[in-house]
């Protein structure tokens, strides 16, 4: 089979591999029907993640076909249309237990293990580990390109971000950075009943889609950033503050938006150390949350996506084949310049 193999920070090429097949009795094969990248991918091309290593395969967001089905799995058959969460779960160990997948012990002690500890869904085929507890059935009027943004992104951008911040009825909620993840956070702010939602991007085109997507207001980043918001909001600054992008600069700026009592919800994955000016930040009461998503909210999610509450199809601007890997991951990286939000990668 093919599939996008990482070859050191910079390195990938969509090449031929082993095929995917069944390990444990409780795996399944699935074959890829559509895949996408996420702003993760590109911190691993930066080399931010060090546990990925030469040879990987890419990629832990999948819609697809199970193929193979492994002895013990009894959810699953041949020709089921599932979703590949970026999250694996045992279901038995003591995360599993508490509700927490994110730390899953079976496999490498965490529960994101494509495209990072195992071979991952930019590719082919791909096996599935624990696939009872893991996959879902995607209802069959929810299509292909509505259900691969409830791999990731969107209970990204919910559990991480709306949830961890604790938005309420009546908040301010700014959001830095507005890809997917970002543009997730702003989607399901509204079902806690945010009154106002700021966000905050260097992309225009992103910006405009955030208005879109529910945002009441946007600001352009760059220096004048904190006085904006600050304006938009009495000088006090947001209730809560979501960090979407990953960087110090962006993780300091969420920082400085939020009011006294307030909660900044870090959503981005990081690379390198941040340091925060605790010597003005202890004196706030604010909160700050940060971790890897669960994916648990899946099945919620999904829910609001069948009913047509939550417009997940908005979020695929551009779609490729599999042959055309190394153009969709171009057009993701610069994506101001391609007005590019989330790509979706099919095999033809
Ligand atoms: N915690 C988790 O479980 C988890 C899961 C998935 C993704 N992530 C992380 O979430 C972040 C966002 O993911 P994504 O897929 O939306 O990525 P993305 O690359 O599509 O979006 C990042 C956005 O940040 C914007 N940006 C860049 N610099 C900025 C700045 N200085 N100020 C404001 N905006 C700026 C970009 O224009 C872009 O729109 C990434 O760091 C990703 O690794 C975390
Ligand atoms: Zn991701
Ligand atoms: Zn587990």
């Amino acid at each position: 089979m093919k599939a996008l193999v990482y070859h050191g920070p910079g390195q990938k090429s969509w090449e031929e591999v082993p095929a995917a097949a069944i390990r444990e009795p409780t795996d399944v094969v699935v074959r890829v029907d559509t895949t996408t990248i996420c702003g993760t991918d590109l911190h691993i091309l930066q080399g931010d993640v060090a546990a990925v290593t030469d040879g990987r395969i890419l990629g832990h967001e999948a819609v697809g076909t199970v193929t193979e089905v492994g002895e013990a799995v009894k959810g699953y058959a041949a020709g089921d249309r599932v979703l590949v969460p970026a999250i694996t779960r045992c279901g038995r160990c003591e995360y599993c237990d508490r509700g927490m997948p994110s730390h899953c012990q079976t496999v490498g002690g965490i529960g994101w293990i494509f495209g990072h500890l195992i071979d991952g869904t930019q590719a082919e085929f791909v096996r599935v580990p624990y696939a009872d507890t893991s996959l879902y059935q995607i209802p069959a009027h929810v299509t292909n390109e509505q259900a691969i943004f409830l791999a990731d992104s969107l209970p990204t951008g919910y559990e991480v971000g709306v949830l961890a911040g604790r938005v309420r009825p009546g908040d301010t909620v700014a959001v830095v950075g507005a890809g997917a993840v970002g543009l997730a956070a702003i989607l399901t702010t509204g079902l806690w009943g945010a009154a106002r939602v700021i966000a905050i991007d260097a992309n225009k085109f992103r910006l405009d889609k955030a208005l879109e997507f529910g945002a009441t207001d946007v600001v352009e980043a760059g220096p004048g950033v904190v006085d904006q918001v600050r304006a938009l909001t009495d000088g006090q600054g947001a209730d809560v503050s979501i960090e979407a992008v990953g960087y110090p600069e962006t993780l300091l700026t969420a920082a400085a938006l939020v009011r006294p009592g307030g909660s900044i919800a870090n959503v981005g994955v990081h690379g390198v150390p941040v340091e925060l000016p605790m010597q003005d930040m202890w004196i706030q009461n604010v909160t700050l949350s940060m971790g890897l998503v669960d994916t648990v909210s899946i099945p919620t999610l999904l829910k609001m996506v069948a009913s047509g509450r939550i417009p997940a199809e908005k979020m695929g601007t551009h779609s490729f084949t599999f042959d055309q890997m190394d153009e969709a991951y171009d057009v993701f990286k610069n994506a101001a310049e391609n007005s590019a939000l989330k790509v979706i990668i099919t095999p033809a």
